[in-house]
């Protein structure tokens, strides 16, 4: 017996009706960035592993644990893309897109890999929709990412989602916080987990992702990042928050986000979903002003998000939210013999010149079973030819839907049914 082969751990097939879930997620996406005049950007799925060691930090979760990493056939260390944001400033770099002036806005979906254990909401292979604005210091460009983010959300019709945004300040503002986190964690040390007893000295922000249930109940009383920022993290966070309230949008200040990726500065943000469990994050962005720098380009600050699909999907179906449905069949077109099926290919293409979904029997079925067909698939018309209809130059056709049925003139066949479905 030959084994049939499964799909990898942690990924997913996607077809039938769950589809319209997706392009309604991808759609949405793409018409609100479009509002905002962003350009699509498509970057290989794999990177040299360097390009992740040093723009995600070589001391995060997703370096350390996560990426799919592998040799090519000529040695080379390759890495499938744990994250698109890495990937868009090495393309903005390596095809010197500065040239054409700044701002630089970009908009991305694709799948992503990250190696985690699987559960509802986490996948090895998941699907992210993000954006970078790349060029801009003010907390304007902080602003637009954030506005652009609520608005997907919105025009996806989901309500149940908390907006927190945080500021992990510059450079100098975070060596002052990292002191004080120290501090605070010194007298703990030992009832930390092992990554956490190294990341103190290694990487000590990461002290407040972690997800061991012990390192979790030092978090809540850990210092917030707001009260050590420097004057000027302090004001770029507040003329944010003052756009913030003056466009009435809620949110909730959050001292502890720092999100699990190192190149972030200054602004962080993530959007929960209330009826997500664990996984509840659905949308993660902030600043990143070190990035294109770090990876050989010209200093440059820059702020993005990204959204996980899969997430998102989850978060529709929990709210109800009722999606389009996928486009059904409109007409299909029954033959009863050779002649009839030579006349309904010419049908079939007029038709479909015309805009409509159109079948045809693909299998030689008989009449009873053609119709069987149609009726499966949702067909809204079926017209049926045979000799008698050919002979007389007029039609049957039928509403699927009411039974009803009239006889229609050659000549009129392809109006009547453009006509019957624009009602
Ligand atoms: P991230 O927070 O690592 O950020 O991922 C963004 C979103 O991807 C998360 O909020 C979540 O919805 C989704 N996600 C992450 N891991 C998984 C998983 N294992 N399964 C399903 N969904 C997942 C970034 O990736 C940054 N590049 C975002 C960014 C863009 N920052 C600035 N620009």
């Amino acid at each position: 017996m030959v084994l049939i082969i499964s799909k990898p751990k942690g990924t997913a097939d996607i077809f039938g009706e769950e589809l319209k879930y997706w392009y309604f997620v991808e759609s949405t996406f793409r018409k609100i960035t479009k509002l905002y005049n962003y350009r699509e950007i498509r970057t290989p799925i794999f990177e040299a592993t360097e390009l992740f060691l040093r723009g995600v930090g070589e001391e995060t979760d997703v370096v350390q644990k996560q990426m799919y990493t592998f040799e090519d056939k000529a040695g080379r260390s390759l890495t499938l893309r744990p994250e698109g944001t890495a990937p868009v400033m090495r393309s903005y770099i390596e095809n010197s897109l500065m040239k054409e002036g700044l701002p630089q806005k970009f908009f991305y979906i694709g799948p992503v890999f990250r190696y985690e254990k699987p559960q509802a909401g986490r996948m090895r292979q998941f699907h992210q929709f993000g954006v970078e604005l790349i060029g801009s210091h003010h907390p304007m460009a902080d602003f637009e990412t954030i506005i652009l983010a609520l608005d997907v959300l919105n025009e996806l019709n989901l309500h149940d989602y908390v907006l927190y945004i945080g500021s992990i300040g510059c450079k100098n503002c975070r060596q002052r916080y990292k002191e004080a986190l120290k501090e605070y964690y010194q007298p703990n040390l030992e009832n930390l987990c092992h990554d956490c007893q190294r990341r103190f000295d290694t990487n000590i922000l990461r002290l407040l992702d972690c997800k061991n249930e012990q390192c979790k109940a030092y978090q809540k009383d850990a210092p917030s990042t707001i009260d050590y920022l420097c004057d000027d993290c302090k004001t770029h966070f507040d003329k944010l928050i003052s756009y913030l309230d003056a466009m009435n949008i809620e949110y909730e200040i959050d001292g502890h986000l720092v999100r699990g990726l190192d190149y972030y500065t200054r602004t962080v943000f993530e959007i929960k979903h209330k009826s997500l469990g664990a996984q509840d994050t659905i949308i993660g962005g902030g600043r990143y002003d070190g990035l294109v720098e770090e990876l050989g380009g010209p200093s440059t600050p820059s702020v993005g998000f990204a959204g996980g699909i899969e997430r998102i999907i989850l978060a529709l179906k929990n709210e109800n939210v009722s999606v389009p449905k996928i486009s059904v069949c409109q007409v299909y077109i029954a033959v009863l013999n050779e002649e009839a099926r030579i006349y309904s290919l010419k049908l079939a293409q007029s038709l479909r010149s015309r805009g409509l979904i159109v079948e045809v029997d693909l299998m030689s079925r008989n009449i009873r079973n053609q119709m069987k067909y149609a009726n499966r698939i949702n067909a809204q018309y079926v017209i049926i030819i045979g000799d008698d209809e050919l002979k007389r130059g007029v039609f049957t056709v039928r509403n699927m839907e009411t039974g009803e049925q009239v006889e229609v003139d050659e000549k009129w066949v392809e109006n009547y049914i453009v006509e019957k479905l624009e009602e």
